[in-house]
């Protein structure tokens, strides 16, 4: 998830784009960028780090134009880097580009410029849109950009600069957003409400397929064409709650971009029936030779893993070991030259996953990663990447990357069952195409917000609370118990339902509240006995199932029916809404959601 501003008007765009980059840094911040139109020539800087190492570059600029686009980075494709940070230019510096998304064809894309003759300078997938411009332009931008844009598949926000027509910025959305601030001596774009508040609160929301031509004193929004009547939206948030989207605590708006998350995480590895991971650089017989995958994390990410272990040995019949970062590294690990190790990491900066990706490193091992920031240490460290494109995590409880996390780690099971052989095509085509409709069916439990807010009031007062799942529920169940103890503080433990009779059934008493998870149908009939011994000592039954049967009402004294799914995705579906119960528990409870006691978002320390 990146920032993107534009201006065109009567005052000096530099600061402008640069108080509009500062007010989105929540969305990216690895590097940033600038271009401005001065004595109708294109000027640029970018930087990698933060958006002060850029304004330090800046400060003996004299740009006084009215006319600029800039960028703040989260990186997908292309380490965070000067050269990868936008914007990005064609062969002649005529055509300026800044992107928000993902450009899925950007490969094939650059093989038909470069075979022209276009000279690229970037490792990003961005880099492709100002070239098929000047590839496409005969005088008339707002043609050569349309011709561009109906090239590109994939999600993407774009901002065009151009020294060729020096009165205007052009901006195209595609599922990723873009706002237009209609100012007074001066008209605004950006990926973001925030970086338009200083200066106006009347905006146009693009929709997906529409241009916008903006000037200093007009606005023209087109889609397929032809001209569009757009509504002005008034914005009355104030500016800390517009860096939150509306929404009260970055955590529920996190939660509420998983969807999103997870299709910007699929897309990036799926094509319409298969799984690129050619980032591993997995050959068939090294797969095939492989005699165990040692998964090393903390926390949540330690639980992704746990949910990892279960879908890969199934798929691809391949032992797993599953290790707390913080154990592995001094328990002495068994690994010998060429084993495979993967780490899991939202942060890509935790001490003791760090620690571990060195220990194994040290061991021989080839290491694999798993995370959300590309140019965190793991990702410099680890030998192959596969990042989750959730876009910046800021809230400490982790939500959206785990749901990524699981999408990857599902993907990873996929690319080893079709390289040892050991499911058939159709099996996995069929996961395949749940991963397809994921997003859409994690829409359904974002529904369901009122009745877990009225849920969560009713258990602010228990101290205790369990968590108790079979199979990937338990591995589910752990996350679930995660969320709620870190942010509300209330005591939640998390046990595999088989396990209850062998200790922990000794304090289920009247009125004690235990969570069940069921999203495992060969599981059901073992699920449904552990929920009728906790049931038989008075427990009180809170259901999270995907059964897609009323069968179970009777067994709950409370059910929340999700829609049946896959039931390697189960734990993905099921996490939602037991995040969204934990965010409210703690909201009832007083608690500081976004930043809760005594943690940190990432653990850089041991
Ligand atoms: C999860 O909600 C916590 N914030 C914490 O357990 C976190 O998952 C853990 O510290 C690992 O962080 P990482 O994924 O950035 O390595």
């Amino acid at each position: 998830m990146c920032g993107l501003v534009g201006y065109v008007g009567e005052r000096p765009a530099l600061p402008i784009v640069l108080e509009g980059l500062r007010r989105m840094e929540y969305r990216g911040y690895d590097s940033a960028g600038v271009a401005v139109i001065v004595d109708g020539k294109l000027q640029w800087a970018k930087k990698k780090g933060r958006l002060e190492v850029l304004e330090a570059e800046l400060q003996t600029v004299d740009w006084p134009s009215g006319v600029g686009i800039g960028h703040s980075r989260w990186a997908s494709h292309g380490e965070p880097s000067d050269i990868n940070a936008h914007p990005h230019s064609d062969c002649n510096g005529h055509f300026m580009i800044v992107h928000n998304g993902i450009i899925e064809n950007f490969r094939e894309l650059r093989a038909e410029l470069e075979a022209k003759g276009h000279r690229f300078s970037s490792q990003t997938d961005t880099e492709v849109v100002p070239h098929l411009v000047e590839e496409l332009y005969a005088g008339n931008l707002e043609q050569a950009f349309l011709g561009a844009v109906k090239r590109l598949r994939g999600a993407f926000a774009l901002i065009l600069v151009s020294d060729l027509h020096p009165d205007r910025v052009l901006a195209y959305r595609q599922s990723s957003p873009l706002v237009v601030g209609l100012g007074d001596n001066g008209n605004f774009v950006a990926s973001d409400i925030p970086a338009l508040l200083p200066y106006t609160r009347e905006v146009y929301l693009l929709e997906d397929g529409e241009l916008a031509v903006v000037t200093a004193h007009e606005v023209r929004v087109m889609a397929d064409g032809k001209e569009v009547e757009k509504e002005v939206f008034h914005v009355d948030w104030d500016p800390l709650a517009a860096e939150k989207g509306g929404y009260e605590h970055f955590m529920l708006k996190e939660i509420h971009e998983q969807p999103q998350a997870v299709l910007a995480t699929a897309a990036a590895y799926l094509n319409e029936n298969s799984v690129n991971l050619a980032e591993l650089g997995l050959t068939e017989q090294a797969a095939r030779s492989m005699q165990k995958l040692t998964i090393v994390a903390c926390g949540t990410s330690y639980h992704a893993g746990l949910v990892g272990k279960y879908v890969i040995e199934d798929l691809a019949r391949l032992p797993v070991e599953v290790d707390i970062a913080s154990e592995f590294r001094y328990r002495k690990p068994v690994l010998k030259e060429g084993d495979i190790v993967l780490v899991i990491s939202q942060s890509g900066e935790t001490a003791d996953t760090l620690a571990a990706l060195r220990e194994a490193k040290r061991l021989g091992a080839r290491v694999w990663a798993i995370t959300n920031v590309l140019g965190s240490s793991v990702a410099r460290e680890a030998d192959a990447v596969l990042p989750t494109f959730a876009g910046p995590e800021i809230a400490v409880a982790s939500t959206k990357a785990y749901t990524t996390q699981l999408v990857v780690l599902t993907l990873i099971a996929i690319h080893l069952a079709q390289l040892r052989g050991t499911a058939s095509n159709e099996e996995l085509a069929a996961l395949v195409a749940a991963v397809h409709n994921l997003p859409a069916l994690l829409e359904e439990p974002l529904q369901q917000q009122d009745r877990l807010q009225q849920l969560a009031k009713t258990l602010t007062t228990h101290e205790d609370i369990f968590f108790i799942g079979r199979g990937l529920d338990f591995a589910g169940s752990l996350e679930a118990a995660l969320k709620l103890k870190e942010i509300s503080y209330i005591h939640a433990e998390a046990l595999a339902a088989g396990e209850l009779k062998h200790g922990t059934l000794a304090l289920i008493t009247q009125g004690t509240p235990v969570v069940c998870l069921l999203t495992q149908s060969q599981l059901r009939e073992k699920m449904e006995s552990s929920i009728e011994e906790v049931a038989a000592r008075g427990g009180e039954i809170f259901l999270f199932d995907t059964m897609g049967d009323g069968e179970l009402e009777r067994l709950a004294n409370w059910r929340l029916p999700l829609s049946p799914v896959h039931p390697v995705l189960g734990p993905v579906l099921a996490i939602i809404p037991l995040q969204m119960l934990a965010y409210f528990v703690a909201l009832e409870r007083g608690c500081d959601v976004d930043k809760p006691r005594n943690l940190a978002k990432s653990v850089t320390i041991e």
